[in-house]
């Protein structure tokens, strides 16, 4: 199989991933504009922006879901194309979407082992349950995932415990470079927000796995990332390392954003009462967390 390698780019060599003038579209929607980015090895790297921003068609992007109308993205300096999600798959990227992909009625510990089970024999092959059981038990440790038991349906476990399981998962990848996490924590109480910000943490430092985690909640952002990228319509218009910014000043910043938008609709889109609490919404869930 030919290689998917095209170029050489003029790359940070820190930079796992760097993507360049990635522009998509869908139909008379531009989800993406001109969008520049990249990550760098082991770094936490926050999206925030407003509902529509183009957050998830990037996450997709970087999946190998979508293919983008124009743009480059770059591995460790190489440029790649992906033509599928397997693709993605083999070149590192690994990611969790909300809805898991975990299978309610199997155990825990054959959802980590879900498409890439331990088997034996020949024509007809046979699970080997027990090296697999002792193989999720080591891993969930090694990790410091907490789950009842291995043994149970994931439907039993709660949504936070499901959510760990999706991202021991992932990261279980032996050639994995880059995890994406879309809304990890949406609907999380705070103990289970604690037990994945904790496990996001963990596998950056104990590891040299890269993270870009989508959230709309700053607080928790604040807490887990090294730095944040804002995308408003489709656009990066802010890179800024956490030393670089508080909390309250990008708060203030989407706030401000979000009053210009009203004052000059940029695409119709949005109506003023939506955009009006949508700001609420935001505040006060960061109050609510600051409060904690
Ligand atoms: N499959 C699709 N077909 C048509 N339009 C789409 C599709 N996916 C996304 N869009 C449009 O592209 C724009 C960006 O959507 P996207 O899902 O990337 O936003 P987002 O930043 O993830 O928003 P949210 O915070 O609500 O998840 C939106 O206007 C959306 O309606
Ligand atoms: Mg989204």
């Amino acid at each position: 199989m030919m290689p998917n390698v095209a170029t050489k780019a003029p790359t940070d060599v820190e930079d796992v991933l760097r993507i360049e003038d990635i522009s998509m579209s869908f139909g008379p929607v531009t989800a993406l504009r001109n969008v520049d980015l990249h990550l760098r090895r082991g770094e936490v790297l926050g999206l925030v922006g407003d509902n529509g921003a183009g957050k998830s068609t990037l996450v997709k992007i970087l999946t190998g879901l979508y293919k983008p109308d124009h743009g480059r993205i770059y591995l460790d300096g190489e440029e790649v194309r992906f033509r599928s999600v397997q693709d993605a798959r083999e070149h590192g990227i690994e990611t969790v979407f909300q809805d898991l992909a975990l299978v309610d009625e199997l155990s825990v510990y054959h959802n980590l082992f879900l498409n890439r089970e331990h088997t034996v024999g020949g024509w007809f092959r046979f699970l080997k349950n027990r090296s697999m059981r002792a193989a999720a038990r080591r891993y969930l440790d090694e990790i410091d995932v907490d789950v009842p038991s291995i043994d149970v349906p994931v439907a039993k476990l709660s949504g936070g415990q499901r959510q760990a399981i999706a991202v021991a998962r992932a990261t279980r990848q032996k050639n994995i470079r880059i995890l994406l996490l879309d809304e990890p924590l949406a609907a999380m109480g705070a103990k289970e927000t604690s037990l994945i910000i904790q496990l996001i943490k963990g596998l950056c430092h104990q590891t040299d796995i890269s993270v870009i985690v989508i959230d709309h909640n700053y607080t928790h952002l604040f807490e887990v990332c090294d730095r944040i990228n804002v995308i408003q319509q489709g656009r990066v218009t802010l890179d800024k390392n956490l030393s670089e910014i508080t909390l309250e000043e990008l708060i203030e910043l989407m706030v401000q954003s979000y009053r210009r938008e009203i004052a000059q609709p940029a695409t119709g889109t949005f109506s003023e009462v939506s955009i009006e609490t949508s700001i609420e919404v935001t505040v006060a869930n960061q109050s609510v967390q600051d409060a904690d």
